[in-house]
């Protein structure tokens, strides 16, 4: 028989279909349910097919609501749309760490992280980890242990810097080299970063 078959069992093989698919659709809501609050919102917006979003989201503690296509990375936002040009953009790829963020405290490659994902969420960038004139510990140990050449990477290892010591893994050299082997220094300054790492740990566990 050539052409499509209409059937009895073509037709048993679409209810078939149509079951797998309202299953999967069940099954998906079931695992959306499961899902920490801005993934679960990402992966709604996915099923519904929308394009774009209303995001709610606190930045360096300051509430915002923007209008964002679906598909803008957590980066781009920062910077494109916000102008909080601190975290810096590399490779794009999840490669080299420069445009590390925290969201709720924990680090975050915002350059692979989708800005939708972070509805609900509390995101710190490089702009916001001073009191007012008071550096934080950290970025005061890079600027005494002169732990950057150009700079570009320098808000990234910073942000990666804090996480590391929050985490615990700030214990030693070869510890905080393993940790901060995320983030790349094309000026080779990883000497002098593992020292400030080193010299703020204790200063951030006083505070
Ligand atoms: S820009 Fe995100 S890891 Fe390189
Ligand atoms: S200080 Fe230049 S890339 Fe790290």
């Amino acid at each position: 028989m050539s052409g499509q078959d209409f059937g009895p069992s073509a037709a048993a093989a679409d209810l078939e279909r149509r079951d797998v698919l309202a299953g999967g659709l069940v099954g998906g809501i079931g695992i959306l349910a499961t899902l920490p609050a801005g993934e679960a919102e990402a992966a709604a917006v996915a099923v519904r097919g929308e394009t774009s979003s209303r995001l709610s989201v606190t930045i360096n503690q300051a509430p915002h609501d923007v209008d964002i296509d679906n598909r803008v990375s957590l980066l781009d936002l920062l910077r494109e749309r916000l102008g909080l040009f601190g975290t810096k953009k590399g490779c794009d790829h999840g490669q080299c760490g420069a445009c590390t963020v925290h969201i709720d405290g924990r680090r975050v490659a915002s350059c692979l992280t989708p800005a939708v994902q972070t509805s609900g969420r509390s995101i710190t960038t490089i702009e916001g980890i001073a009191q007012g004139d008071k550096l934080h510990p950290m970025q005061a140990a890079f600027i005494e242990h002169d732990a950057l050449q150009c700079g570009y990477c320098t808000p990234g290892q910073i942000m990666a810097a804090i996480a590391c010591v929050g985490e615990g893994h700030a214990t030693s050299p070869d510890h905080i080299r393993e940790y901060m082997s995320g983030n790349i220094c094309r000026c080779g300054a990883y000497a002098n970063i593992v020292a400030a790492i080193l010299s703020a740990a204790p200063k951030m566990e006083r505070e």
